[in-house]
């Protein structure tokens, strides 16, 4: 186990530094932020940790190789020398995934077909067989990564994405992301033990990230692993960890956590994820328009995932709630911090408050925005005639 292998996880863009703070306290070394991701080094039991504990990371990638390439056989000959037949077993199916920034190469199709040819010429130069392909619910995922002149390939420990816990049993209306949800949450600096309300918590997902990390309950504690397909699978190792972690997790009560939404469908849907998540009656939910809402504690967090407004009709009904969300925030939350992911750049000229903090982040392919706020009694209003840059606030005038 003491081996050091290179390791990749990839996240939504915008949660590297996050995901890499996460990565170290769970030990990992050499930790490389990038775009889309964070590059790390440790042992395979870091790998089965970070797979049990990341709640940020999208997969943990475990990197087999890194070549120069210039043409479609050099990556064939890259992946045929690899040994896969002691990565996994010949009646294991797999599939390949490439993807590539600046590519020279003409079709990533054909080039996800070499190294499907390379892992079978390689398994059947060793055992005579080779593995089936399986793109659907493979036992192996096979990831290449191409830039302009270099070749990497990996094998996914995880299996399933991370963010696929196991306890979204209903949707809601556009759910953000498990691991996306965990980030922002760190983004927006909450910590366990501080009060946190979601007004607008739809099917629940910061509610239920929030109390987990709160009971330090391992995102990953009720799903299974690639990893525990791999050759070189540590159960013995792997049962330790488990068995810590589950040791580490804190006695389950009712915490300050509060989510609320107008929508009875909503909260139906989070009440169903809450208790799929084992976390039935320790998150305060209730019924109400969040224009009518009280702060249910002097000071706390609220983050919040407002509708996202496809119809012109939806947009114009956004346009007059961000004023009104502004108000509210101004005259009733003196001392909490108010945080708003959306992608509706209008939300942060149309509340008019004193924005602290703006963070690119992507939901998928979709530019978003973490607009902080903090509320600290009768100073937040932005004035009008002095407007910052891209609309943010300048200086606030108490009124
Ligand atoms: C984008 S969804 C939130 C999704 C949530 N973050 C999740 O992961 O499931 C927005 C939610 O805001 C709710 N909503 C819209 N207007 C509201 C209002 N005025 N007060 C309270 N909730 C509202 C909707 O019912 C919807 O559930």
């Amino acid at each position: 186990m003491e081996n050091i292998q290179q390791f990749f996880a990839p996240c939504p863009r915008g949660l590297e530094t996050v995901l890499a703070a996460e990565l170290k306290v769970l030990g990992a070394s050499d930790i490389r932020p990038t775009d889309g991701g964070v590059g790390f080094a440790g042992d395979m039991a870091l790998c089965y940790r970070a797979n049990l504990g990341s709640r940020i990371a999208s997969r943990i990638l475990w990197k087999l190789t890194e070549r120069p390439y210039r043409s479609e056989e050099d990556i064939y000959r890259t992946a045929c020398a690899l040994p896969w037949p002691d990565y996994f077993d010949v009646g294991q199916t797999f599939r390949v995934k490439v993807s590539a920034i600046r590519c020279p190469l003409r079709s990533l199709d054909f080039v996800t077909l070499k190294i499907k040819d390379a892992v079978c010429d390689s398994f059947r130069a060793a055992c005579n067989d080779r593995p089936s392909i399986d793109t659907a619910a493979p036992d192996m995922r096979v990831y290449a990564f191409l830039t302009a002149d270099r070749l990497m390939l990996y094998l996914d420990t995880s299996g399933e994405a991370l963010f696929k816990r196991g306890y979204r049993k209903e949707q809601g209306e556009a759910p953000l992301r498990e691991n996306l949800a965990a980030g922002i949450l760190k983004l927006a600096g909450w910590e366990p033990g501080m009060p946190l309300l979601d007004p607008m918590c739809g099917s629940g997902t910061f509610l239920i990230e929030a109390a987990l990390m709160a009971l330090n309950i391992a995102p990953g504690a009720e799903r299974w692993f690639a990893f525990e397909k791999l050759k070189n699978f540590d159960a013995a190792a792997w049962d330790r960890i488990y068995r810590e972690s589950v040791a580490a997790e804190r006695p389950k009560e009712p915490l300050p956590i509060y989510g609320s939404d107008v929508s009875s469908t909503a909260l139906a849907a989070a009440r169903t994820n809450l208790e799929a998540a084992g976390l039935e009656g320790l998150v305060s939910l209730k019924q109400i328009n969040m224009l009518d809402i009280a702060p249910p504690a002097p000071a706390g967090i609220i983050v919040t995932n407002p509708p996202y407004a496809v119809r012109i009709g939806e947009q114009e009904a956004l346009a007059q709630l961000y004023p009104r969300l502004g108000d509210l925030l101004k005259q009733k939350f003196g001392g909490w911090r108010a945080c708003f992911f959306s992608a509706d750049m209008r939300l942060a000229k149309l509340i008019r408050l004193s924005v602290s903090r703006r963070t690119p982040l992507y939901n998928g392919a979709l530019e978003c925005r973490l607009f902080a706020y903090e509320m600290v009694a009768g100073s937040n209003r932005k004035p009008k005639s002095t407007p910052g840059p891209d609309g943010a606030a300048g200086q606030s005038v108490p009124q």
